[in-house]
């Protein structure tokens, strides 16, 4: 079995020898997010994925994030350390209620979470992330949005874009929807000098409370420039790992006990060596969806 270090060292051997662009997502283990070219949220990641001009792109992340490196740069090869991390969210939309959707609002646009699938990207008419979720549903030109498939940030959305009506898919994250607000009024009541931040994720009841809401890039945005010496975070727990090892003179709390994305946590070190090491596993789409989705991503992008 080799060592921590040994299989550090190779990874970065591997990266120079290859050179290959390795983004990781703020969920994966941190020895993964310690080897990468750029830790990022959704956003930054498509945008950097966009943008990559090297040949070989990994993307330390869960499936969907693969597709879109995949999406956005078609002449590139892009492999996922773990192709078995899925996201329970992204599956939880079809194309096919998509197209129900639609034929249900015909006036309306659909706006999908990059939290989806390439099939539902393409059959939709723009992407967004959490962080853009809002510019994007601002700025569409249409008076309806049907939001697909997290409910959660659908709802935040349409309750800061009353201009527009919303029709809202009934898809959820698995690990957000557990926190609860009975966990947030708990913590709160243990840390009462605490400043709270949250993933838009999390149900109304838990987001509401937030001093900040935002993506995961802007939660450690948040808790790296608040004067407060304390901090509860609502997202999944390796935020606060990376918070606690970078801002040792804060005190750092997640809610309630350990959220954790279990699929974000397939994406470990070794897997990521052997994914350099044999070159595997290629993210590969049929090409009539790849050239569909990319309209909706890259309005996204470029928004
Ligand atoms: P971010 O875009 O905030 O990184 O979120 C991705 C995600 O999957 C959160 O659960
Ligand atoms: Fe999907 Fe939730 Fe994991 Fe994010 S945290 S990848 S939304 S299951």
């Amino acid at each position: 079995m080799e060592s921590f270090d040994g299989l550090r060292e190779k990874v970065l051997e591997l990266k120079r020898e290859k050179n290959a662009l390795v983004l990781a997502h703020y969920y994966v283990p941190l020895e993964v997010q310690d080897v990468a070219d750029a830790v990022c949220d959704s956003f930054a990641m498509a945008q950097k994925a966009a943008k990559a001009e090297n040949g070989l792109i990994v993307i330390c992340g869960v499936r969907f994030m693969g597709e879109s490196a995949k999406i956005l740069s078609p002449d590139k090869t892009v492999l996922l350390p773990s192709p078995d991390a899925g996201c329970p969210m992204a599956d939880m939309v079809t194309p096919e209620d998509v197209l129900r959707l639609r034929a249900e609002h015909p006036k309306a646009k659909v706006m999908c979470y990059v939290n989806s699938s390439a099939a539902v990207k393409a059959v939709s008419d723009v992407c967004c992330t959490s962080s853009s979720a809002l510019r994007i549903a601002k700025g569409l030109e249409c008076d309806e949005i049907i939001f697909v498939p997290d409910k959660h940030l659908g709802s935040y959305v349409a309750e800061r874009v009353p201009e527009k009506k919303f029709w809202l898919h009934d898809g959820f994250c698995p690990t957000h929807h557990r926190i609860t607000e009975a966990d947030v009024l708990r913590a709160k009541g243990a840390h009462p000098d605490a400043v709270f931040a949250v993933h838009p994720e999390c149900g109304e009841d838990v987001v509401k409370h937030g001093d900040l809401v935002g993506s995961t890039a802007e939660i450690l945005d948040f808790a790296r420039r608040t004067p407060a010496g304390e901090i509860l975070i609502g997202t999944e727990s390796e935020i606060v790992e990376r918070l606690r090892r970078e801002l040792p003179e804060k005190r750092i709390y997640g809610v309630g006990s350990s959220f954790v994305c279990p699929n974000m946590k397939k994406v470990t070190l070794q897997a990521l060596y052997e994914c350099l090491r044999d070159e595997k596993y290629k993210v590969e789409l049929p090409e009539d969806e790849l050239r569909a989705a990319r309209e909706s991503l890259d309005k996204m992008v470029n928004s």
